[in-house]
């Protein structure tokens, strides 16, 4: 069966990578999270005290970055490695959400990781998430989707998310955090976050998860020819 790139963009917090994750499993795709590999690098960055308006430093730290994406044998869910060690928490705390927006403007960052996104999604059958992959990772993807939702309700999902990993962050403090981000990636000079021209737009704010993943599939079902 013939295998396509679909690309899911959008805001933070939209539920595009719990949408993408379905979406993989029900077609037995790759899930590609290029947020965690921005993450990740923010996390390195942290660890080493990266200064990151030293484009030297950044160069240097970049180059001690390896990224891969290990299933988890208990739950089968999918985490993120940097060099070798599971960091898939680490990478969701509010220090590296506060400073992942800034590492993600650097261009160098962004040429490093599209590369790895880029080679990751050659042999097809990948669902990747993020701001750029529409634009610039795959801008030929077949099937490109543009995320949105209620910034008060992206909130209060993240919070509930958290919660249920024994995170207490307070409201204020997400719907901040996701409105500065909102802010910083859309607003950006590399990459800015774009609704593509040949991108369908899914407002899930009042959408089901399950009706939002049901809209995913067909679609791709269609660009696949199954309907
Ligand atoms: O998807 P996420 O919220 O985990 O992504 C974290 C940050 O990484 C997001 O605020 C912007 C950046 N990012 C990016 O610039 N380009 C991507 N393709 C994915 C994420």
């Amino acid at each position: 069966m013939r295998k396509i790139v679909i690309a899911i963009d959008g805001y933070s917090g939209c539920g595009k990578s719990s949408t993408a994750k379905a979406v993989a499993k029900i077609l037995g795709y790759t899930y590609i999270d290029s947020g965690a590999m921005y993450r990740a690098a923010t996390l390195q960055f942290l660890k080493n005290g990266t200064d990151i308006t030293d484009i030297k430093e950044i160069l240097s730290s970049l180059s001690q970055i390896e990224i891969s994406f290990r299933a988890n044998p208990d739950n089968g869910r999918q985490e993120t490695y940097l060099n070798g060690e599971n960091v898939e928490d680490a990478i969701r705390s509010m220090e590296v959400s506060d400073y992942v927006s800034e590492v993600s403007k650097i261009k160098e960052v962004r040429t490093a990781l599209v590369a790895q996104q880029q080679k990751l999604g050659d042999a097809k059958g990948v669902v990747m998430d993020g701001r750029d992959i529409g634009t610039v990772v795959f801008p030929d993807a077949e099937l490109k989707v543009f995320m949105t939702a209620d910034l008060q309700i992206r909130a209060a999902r993240r919070q509930q998310e958290l919660q249920e990993k024994g995170v207490e962050v307070k409201l204020e403090e997400i719907i901040r955090n996701l409105g500065e981000r909102d802010e910083i990636d859309s607003t950006r000079k590399e990459s800015p976050l774009l609704k593509a021209d040949d991108a369908i737009e899914v407002d899930t704010s009042y959408l089901k998860f399950d009706d939002q993943v049901k809209k995913v599939v067909d679609l791709a079902k269609e660009k696949i020819g199954l309907y």
